[in-house]
C-alpha cells in the first residue's frame, strides 16, 4: 500500500489517499486540542496510544458483528480504512454524566444515566458543533430517518460492547463520541474509539484516563493514555 497525498488534516489525525481507490490511510499525530481548537499541545507517544487502542476497540466491535471501517494497521500509528462518505452528525452516548452535560444542564459529575442518553451534535466547527435533533438532521439532509434510527441501535450496541470490555479491564466508560458513514448503501462506524474521544475513569479511584486529563490540566496526559492502552491493548509498547 502506498500513501499519496494527504486528503485533510484535522486537530489529531490527517487522513491521506492511496493508491488503492477504496482504501485511506488515518494517521494519528502527538497533536491535541480542546475546546474548539482554543487550547493546543503536543504529547509525544499520544499518536500512537490512540492508534492502538482504537485498533483494539474497532476490531472488537467488528468481531461483535458491528460494520466498521477498519482494514488493518500499516505501521504504529497509521490505519488504513475503508473510504466512507461520513454522516456529518457527532453522536454521544453517555452513561454518567460528566463534561458539557453538568455544565449545561441539572446534572451532577458522576449521576448515573440509565437508560443512556444519545446527543446528536451538527458536525461543523465553524458552528461550534452545535446539538441537534432529528428533525434538525433531516431538515439539514444529513440523514435520512431510516438512517437515524439505524445510528441509534448501533450506538446503543456498541455501547454495550464497549462496557462490557472496558469493565473487565477496571475502566468505566462515561461517555464518547462516534462518528458513522455511509458506505456500499450501509452505515458503518468511522473514525476513531480512543482516549480524544472517550472518558475512562478507574472504576476504582475514579481517576480521568483520557483527554480531560489535558482539557482541565489534571497531570500526565500520556501517563493517562499509556495506562489506558496497557489495560485494552494486548502487547502494546509501554
Ligand atoms: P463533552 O462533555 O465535552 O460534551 O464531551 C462528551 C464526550 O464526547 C467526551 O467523551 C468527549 C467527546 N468529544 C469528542 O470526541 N469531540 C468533541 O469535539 C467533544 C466536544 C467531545
Ligand atoms: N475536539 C474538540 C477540540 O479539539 C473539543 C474537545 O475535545 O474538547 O477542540
Amino acid at each position: 500500500m502506498m500513501r499519496q497525498e494527504a486528503l485533510y488534516s484535522g486537530k489529531a489525525k490527517t487522513v491521506y489517499k492511496t493508491d488503492e481507490p477504496d482504501k485511506l490511510i488515518m494517521e494519528f499525530r502527538d497533536s491535541l486540542t480542546a475546546f474548539d481548537g482554543k487550547k493546543k499541545s503536543e504529547a509525544k507517544g499520544k499518536g500512537y496510544y490512540n492508534a492502538q487502542i482504537s485498533a483494539t476497540l474497532l476490531q472488537l466491535l467488528g468481531e461483535n458483528g458491528i460494520k466498521t471501517h477498519f482494514d488493518s494497521m500499516l505501521s504504529d500509528t497509521e490505519m488504513i480504512v475503508d473510504s466512507v462518505e461520513i454522516v456529518l452528525i457527532e453522536v454521544i452516548v453517555r452513561n454518567i454524566a460528566a463534561g458539557s452535560l453538568t455544565k449545561k444542564y441539572p446534572f451532577k459529575t458522576g449521576d448515573k444515566l440509565d437508560p443512556p442518553i444519545i446527543i446528536f451534535d451538527y458536525k461543523n466547527d465553524q458552528f461550534g458543533d452545535p446539538m441537534i435533533n432529528d428533525d434538525m438532521a433531516l431538515a439539514m439532509g444529513l440523514a435520512t430517518k431510516a438512517e437515524l434510527a439505524e445510528i441509534r441501535k448501533l450506538a446503543l450496541r456498541i455501547n454495550s460492547i464497549l462496557i462490557e470490555y472496558l469493565a473487565e479491564r477496571n475502566l468505566l466508560l462515561p461517555d464518547f463520541k462516534l462518528e458513522f458513514g455511509r458506505r456500499k448503501g450501509k452505515i458503518v462506524l468511522a473514525d476513531e474509539i480512543s482516549c480524544d474521544t472517550c472518558r475512562f475513569w478507574d472504576r476504582t479511584t475514579g481517576e480521568s484516563l483520557d483527554k480531560d486529563v489535558f482539557r482541565f490540566d489534571k497531570g500526565d496526559l500520556v501517563a493517562a493514555y499509556r495506562e489506558v492502552a496497557k489495560r485494552i491493548v494486548p502487547g502494546v509498547r509501554l
